[in-house]
């Protein structure tokens, strides 16, 4: 908290002359001019709200600014005024705090909420800056997806995620309610579904397995299954739960509160174990298993699904006010339609060229009953191949698949950018996953030009390995910062800078409100560091209060290892851990530091030779290997001299890279070097692996140090990768900062390239 009082102590400095300033705020606002001075929030705030439309603000209000009571008032007189306003971009909203009292205007309910989340995030110490803000979102669609089949998450849970949503302007939440795995949410005409499908034994289950085993050996609190979700039935131990309808009413009610809009997913045909284990007659052959790679998926060659599908869709289309509905359609293993005498059948009597055109017809059926309904039908990008019929959107998330992207576009569907790639949270987190999504462009990005045809983008959740709700917020913050940015603000505007130190505020804000994060990195060390008599480990944590616990023995640091308080000295070869720790006792990443006792490398050759020239050769092979030192045994395309240690755009497809030369070391030092590839990488320095990133992966940091005399040393890295890949290397410098390598960095022998392509 004394941290975001500091820094707007700095804006309100600077706003005293009336400069567009950048704020505290996530997402960044469109404009915002602060002015001098605060408006101090009484205990309880007046506020008029001409527009009775708008009263269910009070909801928002005591979710996004919850220290202040708000009493709504349908006047146009309060300390506190907002009102609808015509003449604003839709979910959009103009503020202006003075002195005396506040102001919003909105182009509706949206923009409403999303003025009170701004609200929510300026009130430090009882206060508000006076500024004036216009603001709007880039996207109309700002989506985030829960799965709560894998694992289950409660009532509150999905309220306290609404709520954090709606702080950070999001406006859709999809709820992924049915899979193979679960079925969350009542239906009153086939009560099996949950009464069986909402249940299972978490001592048999894969995932449930899994996480118990991560708990342990890592010593992972939010791995732990969460006993709330454990009952007795039939006297044994099962884990689930599930939706009743008056919950969905509950929560449904509590986000359009929120200005969000829910969306429901019912998972059809393929995803759908827990239908089929209950109603087998509705899957092909009556089986229901799992299959080669995906559940053995329901039989649209039988009437009796279409029967299933309106009587579960009808109980849905009631309880979600909401115009779109998902109905999945992903991952549908149709080799069983291909030997099921039904689905055979339908493909014949509807003259279907095949399985694929079986599966745009059962969607094609849906989305007729859909649009009966007065919904739209939402279906993930499968269905587009075979040919969904316009009126559908779809959720593009294969990021793989490009294609299925611009054939949505083509094909006039409206698209909703989901990408596997930069958009699915669920993967653990590192120190590049956080910029990774900020510096991504979900239009730019393959759909330049085509703005016009995306609603939005959505983030999602998967949850097989997501037990509980604080491993969820571990895996989805700080990356839905950078979602709501893309979705809210102004690219033009981004600054990682910026952005970077706004998302540490928020982090402490989530810490303040007992929800769990992704900690960032401890630095202040390399993976592997070298020194030559002793060294003194300095470890910078993000949050200077952090508890961060070590082991010197190899093993991982647990809640009863030694705290590292103090800057610790060694002088012998030693493998330091370091964990750190939330206030509410969550472990953060585990960061293991090699420390190596050597000498001083001598350079090879006096720094001004004439026969060497600038830059690094660099060999390109065509290499489908997995490991770096393979590179040089197969076809050879070309070599080329670069500056720096990068894949440029000429060099595509199955790359293997060899980069050869000298580095020019200034002075006598201990130089730290990372790469940052996916593939594999390594940096080599005299012959001596420094950075060793090998192996097939994606995109990952390694670090390492050398202990180099001012000289010339012979440097060599190396780079592979199957399509698609990244390639950065550099300096890491004294105060943390990645410095690229750039021109006269390396000198290289003249004249060795086997052939020269233009590059
Ligand atoms: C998906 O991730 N199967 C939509
Ligand atoms: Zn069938």
């Amino acid at each position: 908290m004394k941290h975001i009082t500091f820094i707007f102590t700095v804006a309100a400095l600077i706003c005293s002359c009336g400069r567009n300033i950048v704020s505290d705020i996530i997402p960044e606002p469109s404009e915002i001019h602060m002015a001098g001075g605060y408006f101090h929030l009484p205990d309880t705030l007046e506020t008029g709200c001409p527009d009775s439309s708008f009263l269910s603000l009070d909801k928002a209000f005591k979710a996004l600014v919850p220290d202040t009571e708000f009493r709504l008032n349908v006047s146009d007189k309060g300390s506190l005024t907002i009102m609808k306003q015509d003449g604003i971009a839709e979910g959009g909203y103009r503020m202006k705090v003075s002195r005396r009292g506040i102001l919003i205007e909105a182009a509706d309910y949206g923009g409403a909420v999303s003025a009170t989340a701004t609200l929510g995030q300026m009130v430090s110490d009882g206060r508000i800056p006076c500024c004036t803000i216009q603001d709007s979102p880039r996207f109309g669609w700002r989506g985030f997806m829960l799965d709560v089949s894998r694992h289950f998450f409660s009532k509150e849970e999905v309220m306290d995620l609404l709520e954090t949503m709606a702080s950070y302007k999001f406006n859709r939440f999809h709820w992924h309610l049915t899979d193979d795995q679960g079925w969350r949410i009542e239906i009153r005409k086939y009560p099996e579904l949950t009464d069986n499908g909402a249940w299972r034994d978490p001592l048999a289950h894969n995932h449930d397995i899994i996480c118990a085993r991560i708990a342990e050996s890592m010593e992972d609190p939010s791995y732990v299954l969460d006993h709330s979700k454990i009952v007795i039935r039939d006297g044994k131990e099962v884990y689930g739960g599930f939706y009743s309808q008056e919950d969905i009413r509950e929560i449904v009610a509590y986000a359009g509160a929120l200005g969000i809009e829910v969306v429901p997913e019912i998972d059809m045909p393929g995803h759908s174990l827990k239908v089929v284990e209950s109603y087998p007659e509705l899957s092909c052959g009556g089986v229901a298993r799992w299959g080669k790679d995906f559940s053995v998926p329901l039989c649209p060659g039988n009437d009796g699904l279409l029967q299933f599908a309106k009587d579960v869709y009808s109980e849905i289309f009631s309880l979600f006010p909401f115009g779109y509905v998902h109905i999945g359609a992903d991952e549908v293993e149709q080799t069983h339609w291909k030997t099921c005498p039904k689905c055979q059948a339908r493909i014949k009597s509807e003259g279907l060229a095949d399985e694929n055109g079986l599966q745009a017809w059962f969607v094609k059926e849906m989305q007729g009953f859909f649009a009966a309904n007065g919904k739209k039908l939402i279906g993930w990008d499968e269905i587009v191949s075979g040919g969904a019929p316009s009126e559908a959107t779809v959720m593009w998330w294969r990021g793989w698949r490009p294609d299925t992207r611009a054939t949505a576009v083509e094909n006039g569907h409206e698209l909703i950018v989901s990408s596997s790639e930069f958009l699915y949270l669920g993967g653990e987190q590192d120190r590049n996953s956080l910029m990774k999504v900020y510096n991504w462009d979900p239009v730019a990005d393959g759909l330049a030009g085509l703005e016009d045809k995306v609603l939005g983008i959505q983030a999602h959740l998967w949850a097989e390995t997501v037990p509980t709700f604080a491993n969820a917020c571990n895996r989805i913050f700080p990356r839905l910062f950078a979602v709501s940015e893309l979705a809210w603000s102004d690219p033009a505007q981004k600054d990682a800078g910026h952005f970077n130190r706004r998302v540490l505020l928020h982090l402490r804000k989530l810490e303040e409100k007992g929800m769990n994060y992704r900690i960032p990195d401890l630095s202040g060390f390399c993976d592997v560091n070298v020194f030559a008599d002793s060294v003194r480990i300095d470890v910078e944590k993000p949050f200077e209060d952090m508890t961060v616990r070590y082991t010197a023995d190899g093993t991982i640091p647990r809640s009863s290892s030694p705290i590292y308080d103090s800057p610790l000295t060694i002088s012998s070869n030693t493998t330091l851990h370091f964990r750190p720790y939330t206030s509410d006792g969550m472990p953060g990443d585990i960061f293991r530091a090699e420390y190596r006792k050597t000498s001083y490398m001598e350079p090879c050759m006096e720094t001004d030779t004439d026969a060497l020239k600038s830059g690094l050769k660099a060999d390109w092979y065509e290499f489908r290997g997995e490991a770096c030192d393979s590179i040089t045994h197969v076809p050879f395309n070309g070599s080329y001299v670069t500056e720096g240690v990068y894949i440029p755009e000429e060099v595509k497809g199955n790359i293997g890279l060899v980069f050869t030369g000298y580095i020019n070391i200034p002075e006598d030092g201990i130089y730290s070097f990372y790469t940052y590839s996916d593939d594999g990488s390594y940096i080599r320095i005299n012959g001596e692996m420094i950075v060793d990133s090998d192996g097939p992966h994606s995109r990952m940091e390694r670090s390492g140090q050398a202990a180099l005399k001012k000289g010339l040393h012979a440097f060599e890295a190396r780079y592979f990768d199957h399509s698609g890949g990244i390639l950065e290397a550099g300096f890491i410098m004294p105060d943390g900062r990645r410095r690229l390598f750039e021109a006269g960095d390396f000198l290289h022998t003249e004249g060795q390239s086997k052939t020269s392509p233009e590059i």
